[in-house]
């Protein structure tokens, strides 16, 4: 039987949720709930029904579930909110401002035992799942370093993105994603490190790009960049391993993996580089090496809600659980402070 969603917060990810739902095998949505009258009028033209206030969404016996899609500093008393009315909490990331705030949502979670989980999606992006199977592969061998970029040249989209008293700022929108991913990838290595610098080049106010080096126990340097001043996009992905190195170049790009099957060359023939010559970056001789390309791993989004709705029935563990969402946060808050004080931040998260 499918269960009963609402959303709250009717704009670009909760229109997002509304229609993922019309596909849904496990949910079923039963209205949707937006502060702007203009937006549950909107609802209503689609077809959807739309409640006038939120204390109604909540007294809704009918409503399971409810997905909150707002601007993120209102992720936490709209989440504690619901937990106490008895629902089930899917929260847009990132999940709240800070780790104090997070705490208070899952005690509520905890309290009213019902499921809180973020809708940590980017999980399900090929392209990490790509990096991930090169790590169960071990195409590389030992990886040391993954350097995980988005560009974009549009400076902070939105108006609430911009605003620090919102929860604005590209490290808390997108940096969060690949925070998440990191940890998703390489979910036994604590972060022992972190070094971070914000971007202020559109904003003042708020970041709109970040730059964060994660170091792994294990030794690996975890690479993430978030820019929106970027008119040349570098690969999404360049990963290290100790016998070879992998990129993908773009959004649904195959793998590209090149390893290393012969470390030493005979007779190294240097090269003319710039005003100088050079043996050390003199390309290999294609004897020395493997090329090949692999496609990305195929996902299906859907998988979330699916879990969600097996957690509620006690089926599956949560995916995206309360431990993981915690280290999360607690990466971005090392990062705005390594940020604030031009250090490392020593870490165990
Ligand atoms: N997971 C993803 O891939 C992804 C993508 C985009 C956005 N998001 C997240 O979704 C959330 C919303 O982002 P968006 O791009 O949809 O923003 P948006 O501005 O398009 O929509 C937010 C909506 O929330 C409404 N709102 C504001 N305060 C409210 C309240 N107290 N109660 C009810 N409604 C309220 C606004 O009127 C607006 O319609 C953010 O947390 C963002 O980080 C996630």
């Amino acid at each position: 039987m499918k269960k009963n969603l609402a959303v709250v917060g009717y704009g670009g990810m909760g229109g997002w949720h509304a229609e993922h739902a019309r596909h849904s095998d496990v949910v079923n949505l039963v209205g949707v709930y937006d502060i702007k009258p203009e937006r549950n009028e909107l609802a209503r033209s689609r077809g959807i029904h739309a409640y006038n206030t939120f204390e109604e969404l909540l007294a809704d016996p009918n409503v399971e579930i409810i997905t909150i899609a707002t601007p993120n500093d209102s992720h936490c008393p709209i989440a504690v909110a619901a937990l106490e009315a008895g629902k089930h909490v899917i929260c847009e990331k990132p999940v709240t401002v800070s780790s104090a705030l997070l705490e208070k949502m899952i005690d509520a979670a905890k309290r009213n035992n019902r499921i809180f989980t973020v809708h940590q999606n980017r999980r399900w992006d090929h392209e990490i799942l790509a990096v991930k199977e090169l790590k169960e592969k071990n195409d590389l061998g030992y990886i040391f370093n993954v350097e995980s970029r988005v560009h974009g040249s549009r400076g902070i989209p939105g108006d609430w993105r911009g605003k620090k008293e919102h929860g604005g700022g590209m490290l808390l929108d997108w940096g969060v994603h690949l925070i998440d991913q990191a940890i998703f990838a390489f979910p036994d290595d604590p972060i022992v490190s972190i070094y971070a610098r914000l971007d202020h080049i559109t904003n003042q106010e708020v970041d709109d790009g970040c730059r964060v080096i994660m170091k792994f126990e294990s030794g690996l340097q975890y690479y993430v960049e978030v820019g929106t001043s970027n008119f040349i996009s570098l690969p999404r992905f360049y990963v290290q391993g100790v016998n070879g190195t992998a990129v993908i170049q773009d959004w649904g790009r195959p793998i590209k993996i090149v390893t290393c099957n012969q470390w030493f060359e005979e007779n190294v023939t240097p090269i003319k580089a710039a005003q100088g010559i050079t043996k050390t970056m003199a390309p290999r001789d294609d004897k020395t090496i493997t090329t090949y390309e692999r496609p990305l791993p195929q996902a299906d989004v859907h998988d979330f809600y699916r879990n969600v709705c097996k957690a509620i029935d006690g089926i599956e563990p949560q995916l995206v659980t309360h431990d993981q969402i915690r280290r999360v946060m607690k990466v971005m808050e090392a990062a705005f402070e390594s940020d604030r004080t031009g250090e490392a931040v020593r870490t165990y998260i």
